[in-house]
């Protein structure tokens, strides 16, 4: 078998924490090289290999592919759904002139795999808001939406103009107890187990009938690393994957709580991310993502309840609950 090196750009973020992690058990830390705008003090990103590199910075992206060769690029890196309406510029920026540096340095490099995020976030306000379908109407309206919808695009113009193995799925939101959240519209449902678990109370930024897709960590990591090792004539959608978990409201997340903490309490406070709500799907159909490369999901809406709040109650033991 030949030698897997696998660079990770965004490493440090909600998504790439972990995937650090799995893809270091899968091939070993020496060929895991994490890279990220700035490296933490925690001990598990001194244990592999680190580059810092900001993405915008071609000669750093041609330095660390020329030092470490690496076979399969993972490209996290961007600024999230409320983060880029902050900052329009910057969010076009960083998620499409990135995306580019990192498709051009991966073909230039002979990169034999790339996978790319994309997200919910490239529906839009005349998608069909329902069990929303692969192929149907995009009209994203927010800046994050935008880049991503224009990003798989060009994933699929990559692949097929230059043979560039790129893969992608549309994340739903992540919810994950490892890393946190930052920057996005669905961020509410991480946030809300902190809350819960250290005050007993949540003042949640969507109002509390929003119903978002959104799916757990550990089979966001599954969906990632299958997509990724897949045949490549099993990847038939060289745009992005819609992928499903489960949909809820902070209204019904916060009475899966109270099951296990039953003194919680919600009080809703909507800001400006309720507009980006607003303008995404309810539910995802991902009936393509099962066929071509096998998808399913593990985890359901209690059972992620259910494993966050074991995760994370030790860590706020000290409130007795
Ligand atoms: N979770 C992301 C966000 O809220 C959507 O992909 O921005």
């Amino acid at each position: 078998m030949s030698k897997e090196t696998v660079l990770i750009i965004g490493s440090c973020g909600q998504v790439g924490t972990e995937l650090t992690e799995s893809l270091r058990n899968l091939y070993g830390t020496a060929n895991v090289v994490a890279s990220d705008i700035r490296k933490p003090e925690s001990a598990f990103w001194q244990e592999g290999p680190f580059e810092i590199m900001d993405v915008l910075d071609t000669a750093k992206i041609a330095e660390v592919l020329k030092k470490y060769q690496p076979t399969q690029i993972y490209h996290l890196a961007a600024l999230l759904s409320a983060t880029a309406e902050k900052n329009p510029k910057l969010g076009w920026r960083l998620n499409m002139d990135g995306l580019f540096y990192v498709f051009d340095a991966a073909l230039e490099f002979g990169v034999k795999r790339l996978f790319w995020p994309s997200s919910i976030a490239v529906f839009g306000p005349n998608t069909p808001k329902l069990n929303t379908p692969q192929h149907c109407i995009m009209d994203p309206n927010t800046v994050y939406g935008i880049t991503k919808q224009t990003g798989e695009r060009y994933c699929e113009y990559y692949q097929k103009r230059y043979g560039l193995d790129v893969r992608s799925i549309r994340y739903p939101g992540l919810i994950g107890y490892k890393a946190d959240a930052g920057g996005g519209t669905t961020d509410y449902a991480v946030e809300i187990f902190h809350e819960a678990l250290k005050h007993g109370k949540y003042e949640c930024f969507l109002k509390d009938n929003t119903s978002l897709p959104m799916l757990y960590m550990p089979d966001a990591i599954k969906a990632t690393l299958d997509i990724t090792h897949a045949a490549a004539e099993d990847v038939k959608i060289r745009s992005s994957y819609n992928i499903s978990g489960f949909s809820f409201t902070p209204e019904s997340l916060a009475e899966k709580i109270k099951k296990h903490i039953p003194n919680f309490e919600i009080t809703y406070r909507p800001d400006p991310r309720q507009v980006i709500a607003d303008s995404w799907p309810q539910s995802i159909e991902d009936i393509e993502a099962r066929k071509d490369w096998g998808w399913k999901n593990d985890y359901d809406l209690d059972a992620m309840v259910a494993d966050m709040i074991k995760n994370l109650a030790p860590r706020y033991k000290s409130q007795g609950i």
